[in-house]
């Protein structure tokens, strides 16, 4: 396999990966250098981007579950807008391992989203998943568990890789189908935004739900 050309293919890389195994894989070795790799060097802003979404709805004293939460990347900004609980959850340990250092989080659960999680059920006012959802990292149907453990009222924002959502694609059909049956409602779809400063044509798309 040729290496990645750069940073930004190295977080691409993942999209080639097929099964959750190699992608717990991918993250446990790529966790030490993630935040060099990301932030520093090619200007990874997903998670500021995100932030004016999930603060216009959700207050400061909610109970958050950063899902996919990696390095704490996310975590972080939302401390720093006053957050202060927040939980954080992967299927990387190795992720997890270094968000602990940030000492943002109050918890850590090591799960898979995509399969039944062992958090409670309402447990949280609101989640937050950036880079999380796509074809090769959390599939749609994991949408359902966190709709389950977000309590009625609440808010769920994920950003997504505008091209790996595409009108008529599985997360657009699985997103409407739990509209339809009253699960969730869309409160904002956000329009396309650079998440590099590097790379100006990475779009991306914030999503807000409220849970009904
Ligand atoms: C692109 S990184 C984003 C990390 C962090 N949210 C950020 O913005 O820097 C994707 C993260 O989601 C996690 N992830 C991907 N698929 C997952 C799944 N099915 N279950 C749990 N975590 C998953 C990965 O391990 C990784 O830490």
């Amino acid at each position: 396999m040729q290496p990645p050309k750069n940073k930004i293919d190295q977080l691409l890389k993942a999209e080639t990966l097929t099964n959750k195994e190699q992608l717990k894989q991918h993250y446990n070795q790529w966790a030490a250098s993630y935040d060099e790799d990301l932030s520093n060097k090619v200007g990874y802003i997903v998670p500021q981007q995100a932030l004016p979404f999930f603060t216009k709805y959700v207050s400061t004293g909610s109970k958050v579950l950063d899902a996919g939460s990696g390095t704490g990347l996310m975590g972080t900004v939302l401390k720093e807008a006053g957050y202060t609980q927040i939980e954080a959850l992967d299927i990387s340990e190795r992720m997890l391992e270094y968000s602990s250092a940030k000492n943002v989080y109050q918890a850590y659960h090591l799960g898979i989203l995509g399969e039944p999680l062992t958090l409670e059920t309402n447990a949280y006012d609101a989640l937050i998943a950036i880079g999380t959802f796509g074809p090769t990292h959390a599939p749609a149907h994991a949408f359902e568990e966190l709709i389950r453990i977000v309590k009625p009222g609440g808010y769920l924002l994920f950003t997504m890789r505008e091209n790996e959502i595409p009108q008529g694609g599985i997360f657009r059909i699985e997103m409407k189908r739990l509209a339809k049956q009253n699960d969730w409602t869309l409160v904002e779809e956000s329009p396309c935004f650079s998440g590099f400063i590097e790379n100006k044509s990475l779009l991306f798309k914030g999503f807000v739900y409220q849970i009904t």
